[in-house]
């Protein structure tokens, strides 16, 4: 046989052993994704500024809740199953035992427990001593991966299953098939029934309520964009968008002191990731292939959030684009003029001030460029120096 015929039957046989072992082997059903947005926003490093609360004490604290009327003391779930909270004066505390390694979204009950999601069992309510399972089914269906939770201030309890395909561990193959199998529930302490609020979501995540309860905001994190449900006024019960385009995948919302919204938006977009996404071959050939699919994962670096208004238009947008300090934050929330930042991945909170509006405000008059500069190494003592007029701008040279 020639060289090249040789060659020749190699290539086939590769190509077939290749056939069949995605044939035999793939998880996933894809269907075609939408191009991904273009985005519209010059990247920035202000995150990069953070500071670290609980550093090594916190394995992955995915969500974080202050309790204002506590003073700001600071709730998060951790991977090894605590209920964590750091009280007003810096001290770190192991609080409610939970148990598993799913825990995820936190947020208080009014009869003072905590709610909490469990990407394993699904929705629980946290009280001393005790943990009960409020759902673990809806209409039948399993409830595959609890993800955030909010409670309205009638009891009415609103909570997100990202998807009825795949669990925590392989989440990133919901988001290479791209089902869109997510759901917004609703659970009525009352009578315990569970139902299905907004269902076809490209994956559920965040979940928050507007001031007043006027809407409930779920993310739809494979779609840069989070829809709302208007629940009071002319409109209540209907769904329309409250902002897409987002410049990441929207993971955790959390409502404002100001009554707009903190989102976290996960970097999931690379040139390898944006390539093996355009066709559903692609993403069979990948997906049936465990080390390239971990491999394709990493290839998507950074932290993002935003501010967006209770209208649903970007205020602000502050990120880590290269991931030096933090990567994959899945939770930003505000209290008291600091934002708290909370990471799956990380082994802290991260915490940075939200000087801004201040700090603009201060150096009013001074260009645009000028300022943001300032932002980016902003701090207490910067903003106070400014202010008293025992600093200028040019002398910080900026
Ligand atoms: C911090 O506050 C907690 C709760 O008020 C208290 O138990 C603890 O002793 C305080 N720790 C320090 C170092 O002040």
């Amino acid at each position: 046989m020639a060289p090249g015929g040789l060659f020749g039957t190699a290539a086939a046989a590769v190509v077939v052993s290749l056939a069949v072992h995605v044939l035999l082997n793939c998880p996933i059903q894809p269907v075609p994704s939408p191009p991904p947005p273009t985005a519209g926003y010059a990247p920035n490093n202000l995150l990069q500024g953070l500071e670290k609360l609980g550093e090594e004490q916190l394995s992955g604290p995915e969500d974080v809740y202050v309790d204002a009327a506590a003073g700001g003391t600071l709730y998060t779930a951790t991977r090894d199953g605590w209920l964590q909270r750091m009280q007003p004066n810096g001290t770190w505390e192991r609080w409610r035992f939970v148990g598993g390694s799913g825990l995820l979204s936190i947020a208080p009950s009014g009869d003072g427990s905590m709610l909490v999601c469990d990407a394993y069992k699904g929705l629980l309510r946290v009280e001393e001593g005790r943990v009960t399972i409020l759902a673990s089914t809806v209409e039948g269906s399993p409830i595959r991966f609890a993800e955030a939770v909010i409670e309205a201030s009638d009891g009415t309890v609103y909570f997100s299953d990202g998807s009825t395909r795949f669990g925590i561990d392989r989440w990133f193959l919901d988001y290479m098939e791209d089902s869109s199998t997510g759901r917004l529930l609703k659970y009525e302490p009352s009578t315990g029934k569970v139902s299905v609020v907004l269902d076809n979501l490209a994956f559920a995540n965040g979940v928050a309520l507007s001031q007043d309860d006027t809407f409930v905001v779920v993310c739809e994190s494979w779609r840069y964009r989070c829809s709302k449900l208007w629940l009071k006024g002319d409109k209540a019960g209907k769904a329309e968008t409250f902002i897409d385009n987002l410049p990441g995948s929207p993971d955790n919302i959390h409502l404002a002191p100001d009554g707009s919204f903190w989102i976290a938006l996960l970097q999931l977009r690379s040139p390898w990731i944006d390539l093996v996404t355009r066709w559903t071959f692609t993403k069979r050939v990948v997906s049936s292939f465990p080390a390239l699919l971990d491999m394709l994962k990493e290839t998507g670096k950074g932290a993002m959030v935003a501010q967006v208004s209770e209208n649903g238009k970007i205020v602000r947008v502050l990120g880590d684009s290269e991931g030096k300090v933090s990567n994959f934050i899945t939770s930003v929330t505000e209290y008291d003029g600091n934002l708290f930042f909370g990471s799956i991945s990380s082994n802290f909170i991260g915490t940075r001030l939200v000087l801004l509006e201040e700090l603009l405000a201060v150096v009013e008059g001074v260009n645009a460029d000028r300022a943001v500069l300032i932002v980016a190494d902003a701090n207490r003592a910067v903003i106070d120096a400014l202010a008293t007029g025992a600093a200028t701008v040019d002398t910080l040279g900026a």
